[in-house]
């Protein structure tokens, strides 16, 4: 086969997910040809439904079998250096699911491994590829709303039910779920953050993480951001990004993120205000094959993906300087005290 050989490690929920966007988006540059899951049963059962031909129910194996040149990486959060530092030896690319590490200093040290050894390193971060942000972007980067001021956004919906791993997680809303929110807004502001004040709850006994995050992200261009993601919406769901310019405002609303269908309001202060419904069948599972294709294509041409675990480090840092401040009762944690 021509392009590069994908092998998935970690064939639970989200891997279906994965495989189908691949399959749609990226096929010209990559194909997957192996599969790896500690879990026999769950290997077998994936790599049947979907014909891979090569199995492995250990990732050093896979590593060293020498059939992959890109791993997406699909494991529960604490299942990361055993994987990235052997693959990148032996010079393989990687998408990693978010989180990227348990911590900053993990991201950190798989950054520096990848640099060293030429390696392509991203982070599915792939809500950055829907349709409506990659809008927002456009309309941003044309000028027409002038200079970022304000970026919130919000997401409260009933997510009650958790179970598995993610009912054991201490860092569970943040790090889990609204990492995404955080990874969209410091990607639109455009610069490092300078200091992170966040309120968390812990609502759901069931569980050991929190389930409520109130934020506020200073970042170094004076562009201020906020975000609360509430799991205790129970009857009414909600997404909202909005941006305040000082030429307008965009606002992109949706009942949740992962949805296919958005509406993006446009409204410029010197021109036409503007609204535009998007409705892609499919569009989460659609922006996982654009993130696979994007990191394939960047290694391809050796350029730094947009979705890189370099500028990864600055979700991290948000997301460790928030927690710090949570645990400090919501005081203002400064990103130079955790780097
Ligand atoms: N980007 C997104 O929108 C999104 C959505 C859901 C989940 N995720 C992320 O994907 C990852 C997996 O989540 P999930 O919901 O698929 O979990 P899951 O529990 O459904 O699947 C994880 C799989 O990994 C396997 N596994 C565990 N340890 C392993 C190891 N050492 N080697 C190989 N396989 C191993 C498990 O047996 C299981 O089959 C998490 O990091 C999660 O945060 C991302």
């Amino acid at each position: 086969m021509n392009g590069y050989r994908i092998g998935i490690v970690g064939c639970g929920g989200i891997a279906h997910r994965h495989i189908a966007g691949y399959r749609k988006v990226a096929h010209d540059l990559g194909e997957v040809v192996a599969g790896c899951d500690i879990d026999k049963e769950q290997l077998n059962g994936y790599c049947d439904q979907y014909d891979i031909p090569n199995r492995f129910t250990n990732a050093a194996d896979m590593i060293a079998s020498g059939e992959v040149d890109v791993i997406s990486l699909l494991t529960p959060p604490a299942v990361r250096h055993d994987v990235i530092f052997p693959a990148i030896e032996k010079g393989i690319h990687l998408l990693v699911e978010k989180p990227f590490g348990e911590t900053l200093c993990d991201a950190v040290s798989f950054v520096e491994a990848a640099e060293k050894a030429g390696v392509t390193l991203a982070v599915n971060h792939q809500l950055g590829f829907m349709e409506d942000i990659v809008a927002m972007r456009d309309i941003i980067n044309s000028g027409d709303i002038g200079d970022i001021r304000y970026i919130s956004h919000d997401e409260l919906k009933n997510r009650t039910r958790v179970r598995g791993w993610r009912s054991l997680e201490q860092r569970l809303e943040i790090s889990i779920f609204s990492i995404h929110l955080i990874d969209r807004i410091r990607t639109l502001a455009g610069s490092p953050p300078q200091n992170v004040s966040a309120v968390t709850r812990h609502w759901n006994p069931d569980v050991k993480g929190e389930t409520f995050t109130s934020l506020t992200v200073q970042f170094e261009n004076g562009i201020v951001g906020t975000m609360v993601s509430n799991w205790h919406g129970l009857t009414l769901s909600e997404c909202r990004l909005r941006v305040d310019a000082t030429k307008g405002s965009v606002l992109s609303v949706k009942k949740v993120v992962l949805d296919d269908t958005a509406t993006l309001h446009i409204h410029p202060l010197n021109g036409k205000k503007e609204t535009r419904e998007f409705h892609r069948e499919g569009a989460f599972t659609h922006a996982m094959g654009e993130s696979m294709n994007h990191l394939m294509d960047s290694a391809r041409r050796g350029t730094e993906p947009m979705h890189s675990g370099r500028g990864n480090l600055y979700t991290m840092q948000i997301v460790d300087a928030a927690y710090l401040s949570a645990q400090r009762g919501g005081q203002m944690v400064e990103v130079a005290e955790i780097k």
